[in-house]
């Protein structure tokens, strides 16, 4: 019985968020956090989900029937999780021609992040059940997975556009392939920035109110209402988008610190900057950071801080933990997913 397992890093967008979706470029890198998930095919057709820490679901072993959903589960994140592993599962199978309800799955993913913080969770979750799904039926090789990235992404992508409504495939891409990304999302490619990934970042997170989707629909409607305004905002992300690509290729950290606090800015205009985030920038500008800014999809949840040097990253980063917020990660990453098959007979 072949068993697998898939280790997918989160992420963190650094500029470009919310215009990506409009089809501006963006810059997202992965982060040394990952989810784990690890999966074989079961006799029955059923789905059995365990789900170990990090998620906000107590009850840890889910049974579902693949023609009925039974699981009776309040909480919004708890079963928008639920949704991207089945869609994840669905979308494989539809690809691979499998009969619907053919095949039963043992799941588990393991997580040391909450759900929609806007680090990425939902595209790690989408990349790797699809993935673990895919190698269980013999529908990619361990030995071309380098060959099948991209394929892996745009199904990612897909399923997150399935699960949310409206998704730029910034997030799948990034966790898919890895490292620092700029991401044009018409052609869709996202191609890898080469940096020294020492740069004295820090990845944090507040609690977040409301779901991406929610977002992506708030600035919507934003767009709906005052068009040339709107247009101007996502061209002037567009912009700092290039021109931060070039300060990140020529570590010119001060220029990418006020690139930075621009952007801080125009999702301020979008709505997308909580009461919370605007404090922690106020405070941590003040403090020596050269760089504050909301991180994702917004209204609270996921911000980087760009500092100086390392000297002034550790002060900031106590900074940071003694206004309340998480410090997720101090350093960006450079890998992706990653795929191992054990043989459990
Ligand atoms: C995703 O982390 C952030 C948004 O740009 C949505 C998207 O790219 O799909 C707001």
């Amino acid at each position: 019985m072949k068993r697998v397992k898939v280790k997918v890093p989160t992420k963190v967008t650094l500029f470009g968020e919310h215009a990506v979706v409009y089809g501006f470029p963006a810059i997202a890198s992965t982060i040394p956090v990952s989810i784990n998930i690890s999966g074989r095919l079961i006799d029955r057709p059923v789905i059995a989900i365990e789900i170990k820490q990090g998620f906000p679901i107590t009850a840890t072993t889910v049974i579902i029937d693949r023609d009925y959903v039974s699981v009776d589960l309040d909480q919004r994140r708890a079963k928008n999780l639920l949704g991207y592993i089945l869609t994840a599962i669905d979308v494989c199978e539809q690809a691979m021609d499998i009969p619907k309800l053919s095949k039963g799955y043992s799941i588990t993913v393991e997580s040391s992040l909450p759900m929609g913080v806007g680090l990425g969770t939902s595209a790690a979750i989408s990349a790797g059940v699809v993935s673990m799904c895919l190698l269980l039926n013999n529908g990619i090789a361990i030995s071309n997975l380098e060959d099948q990235r991209y394929d892996i992404a745009k199904l990612a992508w897909n399923i997150e556009r399935i699960v949310q409504g409206s998704a730029s495939p910034m997030d799948t891409f990034t966790v898919t392939l890895g490292g620092l990304r700029f991401i044009e999302p018409l052609i869709p490619r996202a191609t890898s920035i080469d940096i020294d990934y020492g740069i004295p970042i820090i990845i944090g997170y507040t609690d977040r109110r409301s779901s991406t989707a929610e977002l992506i629909q708030k600035v919507r409607h934003l767009k709906d209402r005052s068009r040339e305004i709107f247009d101007d905002i996502l061209n002037t992300i567009g912009r700092i988008v290039n021109e931060a690509k070039k300060a990140l290729i020529a570590q010119d950290f001060e220029t990418l610190g006020l690139l930075m606090n621009i952007n801080h800015s125009m999702l301020q205009a979008l709505g997308a900057v909580s009461p919370e985030h605007d404090m922690l920038a106020h405070t941590l500008r003040r403090a020596g950071a050269l760089g504050v800014k909301t991180s994702g999809a917004g209204g609270g949840g996921a911000f980087i801080v760009l500092a100086p040097n390392h000297e002034t990253q550790t002060m900031l980063v106590r900074l940071v933990e003694a206004m309340g917020a998480k410090v997720v990660s101090d350093t960006l990453y450079h890998g992706g997913l990653e795929i191992s098959v054990q043989d459990t007979n």
